[in-house]
């Protein structure tokens, strides 16, 4: 028997614990130990659940308590979880988590005190909730150089972007909608503004490329600002707008990454991927495209990815899994200034369309119109060439001046 201990009741956490206890049988077979949830901490009181004898509040009873050799921590932001964390791991006992914003901002530390310790830290959960991407980026695609990851790394946004693009519902209503089904994070702000997905594609790409890429280094816009007048052109333009975590090795060796929305052509893999499903494609110099989709939010695919890593531990208390990057700087990501892409440009002015055509045309590189029904009079929308972002800006910048109001700039994307 292997006693184990849950910190944080919520909702990742209770699916813990529900796993735990409803497939214990076929758990014990596979980890060849029979799993016991000795302590859940939480702070808050849960007098009618079933496992009411093994909460906690107190973090020094499974801190000092020697049987526990597993912990899973599913609380969730960087304090005091970090701190907790870190003293399971210098105690000897391994850890397994959901936790994105901690691993994306001490990964690379936590990971090396693992190691000190000879004990396991585990994050399966933290990218894709359900889907198998850690495992594989890190063992089964390891003889490949990855050349590119892009994915759909936030199913509340992807929800978001789906209710609007399918079903004209407005921002809000679909953003409830999440809350209500426990996608959302405790501040959906971290959702919608991007951040959750910059912190998974930092550990994709912390993962990939071996050193640690910290979440401020990275460009990320999120989709509040996303409006139905986009989402139209994106449809006339052949497409879907979708938020895109990405990350590609360049021939200096810098990093190109980036979150945000993009135009994804419809024949994309991933421009199908709707709702709360996640998508994710890894291009491997030996493999080619690999794509990995599922449910990347809620309740029981997260759990169920916590679980298997604890099975994992247990299997493993006496060996490490090879899981590691070190320390890196912001030297290793490229300024997004000088990144290079086409863009999807929408504006207003009462010029007329010769003028307006005219200034388009001088300033970015084979501007080309495109339409949707029922746009005033006064919009515009045009697409480009590749550019780099700061021609872009300056282009943007150039309109502005002449009394030309860019309302939209969005990526378009080359997967
Ligand atoms: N809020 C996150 C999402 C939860 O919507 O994807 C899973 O990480």
């Amino acid at each position: 028997m292997v006693q184990v201990a849950v910190m944080g009741y919520g909702v990742v956490g209770s699916g813990v614990v529900e796993v735990l206890s409803e497939h214990s049988e076929s758990i014990a077979k596979r980890a060849k130990e029979q799993i016991d949830i000795k302590y859940i901490l939480d702070i808050r009181e849960f007098p009618d659940s079933p496992f009411v004898s093994r909460f906690t509040k107190n973090f020094d009873d499974i801190l000092n308590d020697d049987d526990v050799k597993v912990v899973a921590e599913v609380m969730g932001g960087v304090h005091p979880a970090y701190e907790f964390t870190k003293q399971c791991l210098l105690k000897g006992k391994s850890v397994v988590t959901s936790n994105k914003e901690l691993v994306a901002t001490k990964g690379a530390e936590l990971l090396e005190i693992a190691r000190q310790n000879n004990v396991n830290y585990l994050f399966e959960a933290s990218v894709g909730g359900g889907i198998p991407i850690i495992r594989p980026i890190s063992q089964c695609l390891a003889a490949n150089e990855v050349i590119e990851i892009a994915g759909i790394l936030n199913g509340t946004t992807n929800f978001i972007l789906t209710k609007m693009i399918r079903e004209n519902m407005s921002f809000d209503d679909a953003l409830g909608m999440a809350q209500k089904l426990g996608y959302a994070e405790k501040n959906p702000a971290a959702d919608v503004e991007g951040h959750d997905a910059c912190r998974k594609i930092c550990i994709l790409a912390s993962l990939a490329y071996g050193k640690h890429v910290y979440p401020q280094y990275v460009h990320t816009n999120g989709i509040t600002g996303m409006t139905l007048e986009d989402v139209a052109y994106a449809s006339s333009w052949g497409g879907v707008i979708k938020l895109i975590g990405q990350v590609k090795r360049l021939d200096d060796g810098q990093l190109d990454i980036t979150v945000e929305p993009m135009f994804i052509e419809k024949n994309s893999q991933l421009a199908n991927v709707d709702d709360v499903f996640n998508g994710i494609l890894v291009r491997g110099d030996a493999t080619g495209d690999v794509v990995f989709y599922g449910k990347g939010a809620g309740k029981l695919p997260t759990a169920s990815a916590v679980v298997a890593d604890i099975i994992d531990c247990v299997k493993h208390l006496k060996a490490r899994k090879y899981l590691h990057w070190i320390d890196g700087g912001d030297d290793i990501v490229k300024p997004y200034s000088q990144t290079v892409y086409p863009v999807y440009i929408r504006l207003e002015s009462s010029l007329g369309k010769q003028a307006v055509t005219e200034k388009v045309t001088a300033l970015f590189k084979n501007a080309r119109s495109i339409l949707r029904t029922n746009a005033p009079e006064n919009e515009f929308a045009f697409v480009t060439d590749d550019m780099l972002v700061y021609e872009q800006e300056n282009a943007v910048n150039a309109l502005e001046q002449d009394g030309i109001h860019v309302l939209s700039k969005i990526r378009i994307s080359d997967l």
